[in-house]
């Protein structure tokens, strides 16, 4: 059982490691992007521990399997617990309000043939490269060398002088690229629009084409920015002038056979052939009759009104000419595929592609690459965005340059699906990765001289999950967090794109927008409230309660760092009648991470594992609330973390954890 075999330090390392970087503990999340995806070393211990016979450390490198095991997930996103739970041979049966959950978690289990979806993404590139390959392509200007291929084209938004009527650009800032990866900072100039390398940027000098000064600090701020033509103050966004535009200023572009002449990446300032690129797709894209491409109208959300301030009421305007036309282009090559399974593969892909095709990406001046739409759980508008060539680029030993083409994809969800085949550990030998394939292990339905595994994904509200009773061995879980994610939101990005593509036949495609007015997320636009989550989450832990066997657990993670967030799981755990009977913490986040950087969020979850009691419920005292909490602390810190409790008045977390940790250095 978890409460005896269970390991802290132990996985908690493991997860902390995963993490930092999650697909190479677990390719398998590549398949698709879902919000802040729970360590799958994390579940994976949890299953070991419950249904294995020895300590969790003993067992974690090797083959499992737990035949006729069934195991629930009420929340099952983008599926980690029921990955785990198909890995080690159980039954799974998943269930989530979001169509897009049930999809993705489908096309992670179902098996695909590697060689037919290879020679497809192959076709699908080399029709692109003929369509469009033109447009992704640039001339160097340090060797003269014509048509090399371009990594990121960088954009600016630009506003109308409301006095003047003149257009200028909404520079925040001058950095383009600081010198980490790059032997110099990259500095656009304020007059002229030329790019400069500079040494040192406590000493900026001036602009090498026109002389003048250049400087870090944009005239963009705080929603204003002085006219450079006529010096009035302009207040942005500004909603009724329609959705933002933008100005392309730089390139970043790949030349490889002059690495060794060349230090660094290559950057230029466009020129007239890159415009007049630009200008092509676009008349290429005006003379199509969209056949994929959303038209939806963004409907208004606690998310999505950010877009709806920047001027955006379509979906399809958070995309500029070039992207539409190379999307476009891929839905229709991948409509007119014969074979269903891998036709869905890469429809698949093209939805998770869109995070990296639009106009909220954003550059990362440090690391010098594109973040998608979703580093962050809601929509990013930045002055800056980040387009990505949308075929990618593949150096001499097939191994992707830059990040958010086709190629990129593609390779990522050919790992992912070999994964499935034969999923491996990773552990650390002091800096060394040692990965540690697990033989005869594998995530799917049905292999070869293996009896099969029951695989039921439903897209429901499961606070109305019909189960019989005592048919669960477990549940394993991971709850909305609150009102931290907006699922419905933010997964209608992609959902718009994909529906087109696959039409309304899978379940819960005939919905026109993932949102739905039972998902139990806090939302002020929806009406949804502490009351509605609370009461929410009590009828799914109910429900999944009910189905369980006798002294079978119900085990979730959860972290917030709102107290009354977790009043709502305590009511839930008490109205199901169940008994929480181990909170273990376990790390969950980076510090690091974008989408929690600077809030102060916690990054250590803690896992409650639930069961009925036989007998009385032994009284809980602070004394041994508190022994349980420094008990917690002593594992964490054997783990390699610095917790740190934090108390009442804002940021509490349950039980017996630790709201704010950071890695021991
Ligand atoms: C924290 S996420 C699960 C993440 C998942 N464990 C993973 O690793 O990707 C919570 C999920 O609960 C789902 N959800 C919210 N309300 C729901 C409801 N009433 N019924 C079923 N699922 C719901 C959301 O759509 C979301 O996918």
């Amino acid at each position: 059982m978890i409460e005896d075999l269970f390991n802290i330090p132990f996985i908690a390392q493991l997860a902390l490691r995963e993490k930092q970087i999650q697909q190479n503990y677990r390719p398998v999340i590549a398949v698709h992007k879902w919000f802040a995806r729970r360590p799958g070393t994390l579940f994976r211990g949890l299953f070991l521990a419950e249904f294995g016979e020895s300590p969790v450390a003993e067992t974690f490198f090797r083959k499992h399997d737990f035949p006729g095991r069934a195991i629930a997930d009420p929340f099952m996103g983008g599926g980690s617990p029921l990955l785990e739970a198909n890995r080690v041979g159980c039954d799974v049966i998943g269930f989530d309000i979001n169509p897009m959950s049930a999809w993705i978690v489908r096309e992670e289990i179902r098996q695909l043939d590697q060689t037919a979806y290879r020679a497809a993404a192959a076709g699908l590139l080399e029709q692109l490269s003929r369509q469009i390959g033109d447009l992704y392509r640039t001339d160097c200007p340090v060797f003269d060398d014509r048509d090399v291929p371009v990594k990121y084209f960088l954009w600016v938004k630009v506003l109308n002088c409301v006095s003047c009527g003149r257009d200028f650009d909404l520079f925040p800032g001058y950095l383009l690229a600081e010198n980490r990866r790059h032997p110099r900072n990259v500095l656009v100039c304020p007059g002229c629009g030329e790019l400069n390398e500079v040494a040192d940027l406590r000493r900026l000098g001036s602009c090498r084409a026109c002389d003048e000064p250049l400087l870090l600090s944009g005239p963009a701020g705080r929603n204003q920015c002085r006219c450079p033509h006529c010096g009035h103050l302009n207040r942005y966004p500004r909603p009724e002038a329609g959705a933002a535009r933008h100005r392309l200023f730089a390139i970043e572009y790949h030349n490889p056979p002059r690495k060794n002449q060349h230090e660094g990446r290559f950057f230029k300032r466009p020129d007239a052939a890159d415009l007049e690129r630009f200008e092509r797709a676009r008349r290429r894209w005006l003379a199509l009759e969209p056949r994929f491409t959303p038209t939806q109208v963004i409907p208004p959300g606690d998310e999505t009104d950010r877009l709806k301030r920047w001027g955006y009421t379509r979906y399809r305007e958070l995309f500029h000419e070039r992207q539409l036309l190379g999307l476009e282009l891929s839905a229709r090559h991948i409509a007119a595929l014969p074979d269903e399974r891998v036709r869905h593969a890469l429809a698949t892909n093209l939805s998770d592609l869109v995070r990296y095709q639009n106009l909220l990406c954003r550059y990362d001046t440090m690391a010098l690459k594109s973040l998608d739409v979703f580093s962050i759980h809601g929509f990013p508008v930045g002055l800056i965005q980040c387009e990505s060539n949308l075929l990618g680029i593949a150096n001499g030993n097939g191994a992707c340059v830059g990040s958010g083409g086709w190629r990129n994809i593609i390779e990522k969800y050919a790992k992912a699906k070999e994964y499935c085949e034969a999923p491996f550990e990773v552990h650390s030998d002091g800096s060394r990765r040692v990965v540690v394939p697990v033989a005869g292990e594998w995530i799917g339905e049905q292999r070869e001289g293996a009896s099969a595994r029951r695989v039921e994904l439903r897209c429901v509200d499961s606070s109305t999950a019909a189960l019989p009773p005592g048919s669960l061995d477990a549940v394993f879980t991971d709850p909305p967090y609150f009102g931290n994610v907006q699922y419905g939101e933010l997964m209608d990005f992609c959902y718009v794109w994909l529906r087109n593509l696959v039409g309304s036949q899978a379940e819960g495609f005939g919905r026109d927008s993932t949102r739905a007015a039972d998902e139990l997320t806090v939302n002020s636009h929806q009406g949804r409230d502490l009351e509605h989550f609370t009461s929410g989450l009590s009828a799914v832990f109910h429900r999944m309660a009910d189905a369980l066997k006798e002294g079978a657990p119900l085990v979730f993670t959860y972290h917030h760092n709102r107290f009354e967030a977790y009043q709502a799981v305590g009511v839930a755990i008490l109205d199901s009648g169940l008994w929480c009977t181990a909170a273990l913490p376990c790390p969950a986040e980076m510090g690091g991470s974008i989408h929690i950087h600077g809030t102060g969020s916690s990054i250590v979850d803690t896992v409650f594992v639930c069961r009925r009691p036989a007998g009385d419920r032994p009284p809980t005292d602070e004394h041994r609330l508190f022994v349980a909490l420094l008990r917690d602390v002593e594992q964490l810190r054997a783990a390699g973390m610095q917790p740190q409790t934090s108390g009442h008045g804002g940021s509490a977390s349950a039980g017996s954890l630790c709201a704010n940790s950071k890695r021991m250095e």
